[in-house]
């Protein structure tokens, strides 16, 4: 792989998406690596991110000085960049003038490998307080901008490269092109790398994994579910058994998605457990949002626990294979932030579907652990999943039971079911899903108002539409939503909906609000 090398800003999965982008493989390692550790991964080539310290400073992050020493094709961004001019002998320092944002850059002479090609004068994306202000020896500069005589440097020889903006981000001109460039002429790496021989690798993997043993998945109904399980399917067909657990909490026409359109397209064999009662029987009387995540978590996990009993007994009753496996749909994200998380704070205890107790006596299936989201939709998209799925907004494992502000009960699980079905479609059919992350729509059940409906009076509740924008679910900003559509769902949830009388818009960024509302 090419190993991306994180200084601890929030660049290094941008980083690792682009050059899977750029069709060769990535993986992300902490900067506390060694050149031994490095090396023993066989990277193909490394690219040192930035971060948010001072090279100079006492306790900044550091590389280990034999990783330039590998011989393995080296690009340093920004933070990485003034690494390698420090290591290797040039001198980093603070002259006061600091670039963040949009700057211009003046590529020097013919830029060499990985500006070649590209216009002398260029927009880039910046954002630093120091800079390299003499490049090592055996270094040539290939850019410069107002503030910085030394934007950019190569050596060849050693098949060492920096920059100092970020060609990440989208809003570098030629961003793209810097890494492809590092990627594919510095380096020499064919772009190769694509879902087709995911799908292919992963199926011959999991089958040499299962040999004849039974599978079972649990299904939310989610994109990383769907896909992990049909792919399995894929590989082994009817040794996997596919549970869904139906909590009661899931949105309008969800249960029926995955019981007829994802079972047809993939051929799954699926159990459907009708817990609903049991949930909304241990939600009566809560309102703590900490309380219902405990709740919903642990009764799914008693669910699922009961129908996999059920499921060994049988397969124990007809002699067949035991099941020994369960499939979950981790992702890259999940394995690099819980890999390198130091003292995270715990928001909210976020449940996933997925996330069955540890003391389960089964091996674990995770075909997407290599994964980010949006390469998983590709794979769920070449096996088949409909667009319904594979196309769907992140929905929390706890479903509507935390967009219910209040307790939970059937009759507000039901309005919150149609006015969250209205935003939807109201939603898709202004062509909007791509601009937006993920809407939730959320009951405020023990707020009422006064209205005025036809001649009468109203008491009604307020539903709240929240539109936001994100690339990772980390941070957000609201969605700036034409009026027009607005205005659209919010006539028609308040003339369709009994119960609600008033449709209000959250206008707050994550930070300092979360997305969801509990
Ligand atoms: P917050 O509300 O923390 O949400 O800003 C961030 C993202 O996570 C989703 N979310 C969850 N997903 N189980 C999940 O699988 C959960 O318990 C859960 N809680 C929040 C939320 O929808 C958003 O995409």
């Amino acid at each position: 792989p090419v190993l991306v090398v994180d200084f601890g800003a929030q660049y290094a999965q941008l980083i690792a998406r682009r050059v899977r982008e750029a069709g060769v493989y990535s993986e992300i390692v902490p900067h506390e690596a060694t050149a031994a550790d490095i090396a023993a991964k066989n990277p193909v080539g490394l690219i040192l991110t930035g971060g948010p310290s001072s090279v100079y400073e006492e306790g900044a992050p550091r590389l280990d000085p034999e990783v330039f020493e590998l011989g393995v094709p080296t690009l340093g961004i920004c933070y990485g960049f003034q690494i390698m001019a420090q290591t290797l002998g040039g001198q980093v320092a603070n002259t006061g003038l600091r670039e963040y944002g949009a700057t211009d850059a003046t590529i020097i002479d013919d830029g060499g490998v990985i500006l070649a090609g590209q216009p002398t004068e260029q927009n880039v994306w910046m954002s630093h307080g120091d800079q390299v202000a003499r490049a090592p020896e055996g270094f040539t500069v290939h850019a410069r901008t107002g503030a910085t005589e030394v934007a950019a440097f190569s050596n060849d020889e050693k098949r060492l490269y920096g920059v100092q903006w970020h060609p990440e981000v989208k809003h570098s001109d030629y961003g793209q092109q810097v890494i492809e460039n590092f990627l594919h002429k510095a380096a020499g790496l064919p772009a190769d790398w694509n879902s087709g021989n995911v799908i292919a690798e992963q199926v011959e993997r999991i089958r040499e994994q299962v040999g004849d043993a039974r599978v079972i998945s649990a299904l939310s109904g989610g994109v990383d579910s769907a896909v992990s399980t049909a792919l399995v399917h894929k590989a082994i067909g009817d040794q996997l058994t596919a549970v869904f657990v139906d909590h009661g909490l899931l949105r309008k026409g969800e249960r029926e998605q995955v019981e007829k359109d994802y079972v047809a397209s993939t051929g799954v064999r699926l159990i459907t457990v009708d817990a609903a009662d049991t949930f909304l029987g241990h939600l009566a009387g809560v309102t703590d949002p900490e309380e219902k995540r405990k709740i919903i978590g642990r009764e799914f996990i008693r669910a699922f626990e009961k129908v996999q009993r059920d499921l060994v007994e049988e397969a124990k009753a007809e002699g067949g294979a035991p099941i020994k496996f369960l499939v979950q749909g981790t992702l890259y994200p999940d394995v690099v932030e819980s890999g390198g998380g130091t003292g995270t704070a715990n928001i909210k205890s976020h449940h996933n579907v997925g996330g069955l107790p540890d003391d389960l006596d089964f091996d674990l299936i995770e075909p997407l652990r290599t994964l980010f989201k949006d390469e998983v939709r590709a794979i769920g998209r070449e096996l088949g999943i409909p667009e319904a799925i594979v196309g769907r907004q992140p929905f929390p494992g706890p479903g509507l039971g935390i967009r219910i502000i209040g307790e939970v009960t059937r009759e507000r699980l039901d309005i919150l079911r149609e006015a969250d079905a209205i935003a939807r479609f109201e939603l898709s059919a202004a062509g909007l899903d791509q601009e937006i992350w993920q809407c939730p729509v959320v009951l405020l059940a023990d707020v009422r108002s006064v209205g005025v409906q036809g001649d009468g009076r109203t008491y009604g509740h307020p539903i709240v539409l929240r539109p936001v924008s994100s690339e990772d679910a980390m941070t957000a900003d609201w969605t700036r939503l034409p009026y027009d559509v607005l205005s659209k769902i919010s006539n028609r949830i308040t003339n369709e909906v009994s119960e609600v009388n008033r449709v209000v818009l959250d206008v707050t960024s994550k930070p300092p609000g979360t997305i969801e509302w509990e």
